[in-house]
This record gives C-alpha cells, sequence and structure tokens, in this order.
C-alpha cells in the first residue's frame, strides 16, 4: 500500500469488519449456521419463534422459555389507533417497504423506551418490533387496497398469524410451514448490507428503532432484499418455461442482471437455496401451478451452465410467496419481520462492545485552492 495508491476494497469486498458471535457464513462449505446450527436444520425442525429466541439469547429454548416468549410477542402484537390512522394516511401507491420504513419509525416516536440504549430496554424494544411490524405490514397493505386492518390474534403463532393478518384466515398447515421456513432463512446472515447498516447506527450510540429504520432503507435496494420481488417480476415477464432460454439469452446479450442469482459472499451456491426451493415445490404442489418452479429449473440450470452463477435465496423465495398467495410488493417486507430478528440481534452484540464505527476515504477531488470572490467566478 503506497501513499497514493492505498489499499482501497470497493464494497468493503473480503473486509473483516468486527467479530460476531451470531451466525457463521462458510463460503467454502456452502454453509451458515446461527448460534452454531445449520440453518437447513433449524428451518427443518424449529419455528421460527425458536429461531428468534436463538437469536437473541445464544440457546434453543426449552418449553416454558419458548411459552414465555411467544405469550410476550402474541401479547405486543396491536398497533396504538395513532399509528392506524398514520397508515391510512400513506399515499395508495406507496411502496410498502416506505411504508414499513416510516411505521417503525412513528413506533420509535411511541415507545416509552425510544431513548434507552441500556441491552434490557433495547431487548424489550426488540419484542416489541418483532410483534408489531407484522401487523403494520399487513394493516398498510390493505390500506393500499382501500381496505380496514384485521386485529392480530394472539392466540396464533407468528407464521399464522401474519396470513391472518394479510388475508383474514390461515391456510392449510403445509401453506404456514413453507412460509415459517422462508423467516427462519431469511432472519440472519452476518454483516449483510442492511445489518452492516444498522451496526453502524448503533455505533453512533442512537437507539434500535433507528437502526431498523437504516436497516429497512438499506434492505429495500434490488441488490440486496429487493431482489425476491424482482424474481417474481422477472419470472411474470417470462410468462412461460419454454421462453426461459431464449429469455436469459436477452440478458447475457445486454450484459443485463438476472436477480435472484450471484452473492457477495457464497460464490458456489447459496446454503438456503436447497431448503427454500423444496418449499417452493411443495407450494407447486399445493396450488398445483408448476410453471414458476419449472421455469426457475430451467434458468438456474441455464445461469449455471453459461455463466456459473448460483441462485440466492430470494430466486426460490419469490415463487414461493406468489404460490402462498402474496402479493409481490409484499416480499421484501416479509424479509423485514424475519430480518428484525437478526438486526436486534446484531444491535445488541454491537451495543455491548462497541467502538464508533468511521472508515477513511481516499480523497481524488479538487486540489486545493483559495474561494474567489463572487465577482471573479464564471
Ligand atoms: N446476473 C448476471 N451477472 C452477474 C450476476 C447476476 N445476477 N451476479 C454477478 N454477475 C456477474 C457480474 O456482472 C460480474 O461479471 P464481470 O466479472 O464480467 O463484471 C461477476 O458476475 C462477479 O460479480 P460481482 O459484481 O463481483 O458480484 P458482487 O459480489 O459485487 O455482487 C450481487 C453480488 C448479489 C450484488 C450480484 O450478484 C447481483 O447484483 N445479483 C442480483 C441481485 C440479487 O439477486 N441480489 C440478492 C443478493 S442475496
Amino acid at each position: 500500500m503506497s501513499e497514493t495508491q492505498p489499499d482501497i476494497r470497493k464494497g468493503l469486498v473480503g473486509v473483516i469488519a468486527d467479530v460476531s458471535a451470531v451466525s457463521k457464513v462458510m463460503p467454502e462449505t456452502n454453509s451458515l449456521t446461527y448460534r452454531g446450527y445449520p440453518v437447513q436444520d433449524l428451518a427443518e425442525n424449529c419455528s421460527f419463534e425458536e429461531v428468534a429466541y436463538l437469536l437473541w439469547n445464544g440457546e434453543l429454548p426449552n418449553a416454558t422459555q419458548l411459552a414465555d416468549f411467544q405469550r410476550e410477542e402474541s401479547g405486543q402484537r396491536a398497533l396504538t389507533p395513532a399509528l392506524l390512522d398514520v397508515i391510512r394516511s400513506f399515499p395508495r401507491d406507496a411502496h410498502p417497504m416506505d411504508a414499513i420504513r416510516t411505521a417503525v419509525s412513528f413506533m420509535g416516536m411511541e415507545d416509552p423506551e425510544t431513548a434507552d440504549t441500556s441491552e434490557p430496554a433495547t431487548r424489550r424494544k426488540a419484542m416489541r418490533l418483532l410483534a408489531k411490524i407484522p401487523t403494520a405490514i399487513a394493516a398498510a397493505h390493505r390500506a393500499s387496497k382501500g381496505l380496514e386492518p384485521i386485529s392480530p390474534d394472539p392466540s396464533l403463532p407468528f407464521a399464522d398469524n401474519f396470513f391472518h393478518l394479510v388475508f383474514g384466515r390461515v391456510p392449510q398447515p403445509e401453506v404456514v410451514k413453507a412460509f415459517d421456513v422462508s423467516l427462519t432463512l431469511y432472519a440472519e446472515h452476518g454483516f449483510n448490507a442492511s445489518t452492516f447498516t444498522a451496526r453502524t447506527i448503533t455505533s453512533t450510540g442512537a437507539d434500535l428503532h433507528g437502526a431498523v429504520v437504516g436497516g429497512i432503507a438499506a434492505l429495500k435496494g434490488p441488490l440486496h432484499g429487493g431482489a425476491n420481488e424482482a424474481v417474481m417480476h422477472m419470472l411474470s415477464e417470462i410468462g412461460e418455461p419454454g421462453r426461459a432460454v431464449e429469455w436469459l439469452q436477452s440478458r447475457f446479450d445486454h450484459r443485463a442482471l438476472v436477480m435472484g442469482f450471484g452473492h457477495r459472499v457464497y460464490k458456489n451456491g447459496d446454503s438456503r437455496v436447497p431448503t427454500m426451493t423444496k418449499y417452493a415445490e411443495k407450494m407447486a404442489e399445493v396450488v398445483g401451478d408448476r410453471r414458476w418452479m419449472e421455469m426457475s429449473r430451467l434458468l438456474a440450470a441455464e445461469m449455471l451452465a453459461k455463466k456459473n452463477i448460483h441462485p440466492n435465496l430470494d430466486f426460490p423465495a419469490g415463487p414461493a410467496y406468489h404460490l402462498m398467495g402474496f402479493d409481490i410488493p409484499l416480499f421484501t417486507p416479509i424479509f423485514v419481520a424475519a430480518r428484525i430478528t437478526g438486526w436486534a440481534a446484531h444491535v445488541i452484540e454491537q451495543a455491548a462492545d462497541n467502538r464508533l464505527i468511521r472508515p477513511l476515504s481516499h480523497y481524488t477531488g479538487a486540489v486545493q485552492r483559495a474561494v474567489p470572490p463572487m465577482s471573479k467566478r464564471t
């Protein structure tokens, strides 16, 4: 590294910014663990609530701990009348990610402990956010269609309640299980862009709601969480399996990105894809519509053959959510409902051993010069 040519890692590629005990991303084996447990085993064998408990406490809950956690979460799902009024006032065509970002910001103004950044207060606020975010997502979605919000049902588990909030009914158990699996797979993923944003905000001493608002803003981007929506738009544009390969070739010809493929860390496959694909296939069977998964299979095979690029989690999650009956603009907000667990775990970890995150830049602008008087400016 010389003075004129510093070692700049554009996009912080390969930079290890801190230690973390929350999750381990292992690109060499295409695997991911949360607190030491393989994510695919958690998805198959545990509920999303158990995974949330694990991320926040470091261990899986026993039956009593899980019951207490579920009671706390399910008892705090309701929104205040003031927040419901704010949600009703959102422009009808507002993007749901902007709606949930604004709703969480409002929750920060309402929360009695916003300014208390101690760990116990942050944990209590995290629980309130976990409980209320689905209610706000569903209320904003329904308001955008001119529908009244549905009150949360505290007797329902987290995943079942989400369907109840959006549709007013809970589908068959296979559908709820597929959704619950997706929440676990989306819950946490190391120092991804939105989590790093949340940690950066936390490092200034700011509160949890601010960190989560920043995380949501980062997650909206199509290079991050927004990709699950982009995947479904792409599949809809292709329309039928017979057009998949030809459509892909036109993307290659234009050197355009193919959404749902590639990953900054995994270069040989995303550990979460096989599990999500299995459940997306189950959804295709339940619904009796194989078109999207067939198209996905052809696209994945062609991307691998021609570009050696593997799909990421958003690729099977997009059609899975569509087959579950969700409208496309809800896909990335669902990611928020899951990732609040990972964000909060990282906020707690960052605050417990904090140092302000403040990197340097290498200046490439104009050389130093004198400020000219107005009469000399062109
Ligand atoms: N479609 C087409 N080409 C892709 C691609 C994709 N989805 N992802 C990567 N590539 C190509 C790049 O163009 C680059 O080619 P080049 O070397 O000829 O320039 C090469 O693969 C290496 O990719 P790179 O841009 O270095 O990857 P990155 O680590 O900077 O970016 C992503 C990672 C995720 C941002 C990128 O793969 C992407 O934009 N994917 C689509 C969006 C998406 O699915 N995001 C969700 C991520 S979980």
